[in-house]
């Protein structure tokens, strides 16, 4: 039996998460036992304890109940918390998922005792250092024993920062194990498309028709703490719904609603909060954001996961971000990078809007990532 802590802690975690879980249910439940430890990063029921149930994850056996605070503190609380569960379990191994606090604290607590680090979603770059994630995914793939990388632009980016392909194992921390093996989310997505139709309520309850409206999302930091740019994103969103009639809905991260006040000058907040087309609703469950992806008719982010699930549906998006990780998205003339400038967000619109074809191949795997990773550490660690 092999012994793996799994951490968890910000809503696209505890999604990817569901993926390894289902893997080890139905495949591999007499060969890994896994404890589960949510750092409490995310802690709102409609950014955390929503998932559990519908995605059908084990409810986590540790909860370190952090809760928001500075990098360096909320980090720090975490990496105390999930060094004492690693030295009372002694697990085989800790999996990670993608460039949070959550990940780094991870990674941190269990490289310096020794405890193997499996990192999923790992290679990816902005090249960005400003941004917190960029930091914390070159930290956690350089403490990791096997890296799961989800494209090849991402198992290339490792080969360049020095990781050998040709290792051989065993594998260590100073001998990693690199594996290029699809996505994860894509795996839930094809998973839970079909039950998301039978199950969500939402386009009804929204009053909207499929291929009737714009889905956006926004959090990132440098774009929900920066009025210039929250306001060049708003801008752009409410021309847009103004001149083609077109609702825009913004299921909204708490940390953008909060800033919202402080950030939008006020005629632009009363413009947001009396135009009837922008539809700001607090976020949504994974079932109900599955179905709003798949039936908008284009997809306005600076999410990572939302700009992958834009593609797994084979939306167009709108990258609200100065770069992404994702450049393959870009390369198939999929995904336009507007940055947070308004003439750019519009005219990326009105390309995509008079677009009739698209190409979608799949460069995300073929749905059964999490197999292969429960399969390869299996062996491996
Ligand atoms: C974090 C990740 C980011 C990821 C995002 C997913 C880091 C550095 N950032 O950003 O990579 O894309 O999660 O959603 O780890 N808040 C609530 N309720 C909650 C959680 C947060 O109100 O349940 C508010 C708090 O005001 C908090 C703010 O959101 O201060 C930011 O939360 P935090 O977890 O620090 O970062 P995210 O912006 O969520
Ligand atoms: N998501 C969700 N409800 C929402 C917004 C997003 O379930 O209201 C899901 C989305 O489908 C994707 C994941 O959350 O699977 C993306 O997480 P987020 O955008 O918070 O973080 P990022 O991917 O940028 O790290």
């Amino acid at each position: 039996m092999h012994k793996l802590v799994t951490i968890i802690g910000a809503r696209p975690q505890i999604i990817k998460a569901a993926a390894i879980s289902r893997a080890i249910k139905n495949h591999f439940k007499t060969d890994i036992e896994e404890i589960i430890v949510h750092t409490g990063q995310h802690y709102d029921v409609n950014m955390s304890e929503v998932f559990f149930g519908e995605l059908d994850i084990p409810e986590p056996d540790i909860n370190l109940n952090v809760g928001s605070a500075s990098h360096g503190l909320q980090t720090a609380r975490m990496i105390e918390g999930i060094e004492s569960v690693l030295m009372e379990h002694k697990p085989d191994g800790i999996i990670l998922y993608g460039d949070t606090n959550s990940t780094l604290a991870g990674a941190v607590a269990a490289a310096k005792i020794h405890v193997p680090v499996i990192h999923v979603e790992a290679g990816l770059r902005s090249f960005n250092k400003s941004m917190p994630e960029e930091i914390n995914r070159i930290t956690c793939d350089h403490a990791s024993t096997l890296l799961f990388s989800p494209t090849k632009t991402g198992y290339n980016n490792l080969i360049k920062e020095g990781f050998n392909p040709g290792n051989k194992p065993p594998y260590t921390i100073d001998n990693p194990g690199i594996f290029h093996c699809g996505d994860v989310m894509y795996d839930n997505s094809f998973h839970f498309a079909a039950v998301a139709d039978q199950k969500s309520g939402i386009l009804k309850k929204l009053e909207l028709q499929p291929g009737s409206y714009i889905l956006s999302t926004i959090h990132r930091n440098n774009n929900t703490d920066d009025p210039e740019r929250l306001q060049a994103i708003f801008r752009a969103l409410d021309k847009i719904a103004v001149k083609h009639h077109l609702k825009v809905i913004l299921p909204l991260h708490p940390r953008t609603r909060k800033m919202l006040d402080s950030n939008l000058n006020r005629e632009l907040l009363n413009e947001v909060k009396k135009n009837p087309l922008l539809v700001i609703i607090p976020p949504v469950s994974f079932l109900d954001m599955i179905v709003l992806e798949k039936d908008a008719m284009m997809i306005a982010t600076d999410s990572g996961g939302v700009q992958k699930e834009a593609y797994f549906f084979k939306k167009p998006c709108l990258i609200l971000r100065p770069e992404t990780e994702w450049k393959e998205i870009v390369e198939q003339g999929a995904g336009i990078v507007t940055d947070a400038h308004e003439i750019n967000i519009i005219e990326a619109y009105e390309h995509f809007a008079g677009q009739e074809e698209l190409a979608f191949p799949q460069i995300f795997g073929n749905g059964n990532a999490a197999s292969f990773i429960c399969e390869t550490l299996m062996n491996e660690i």
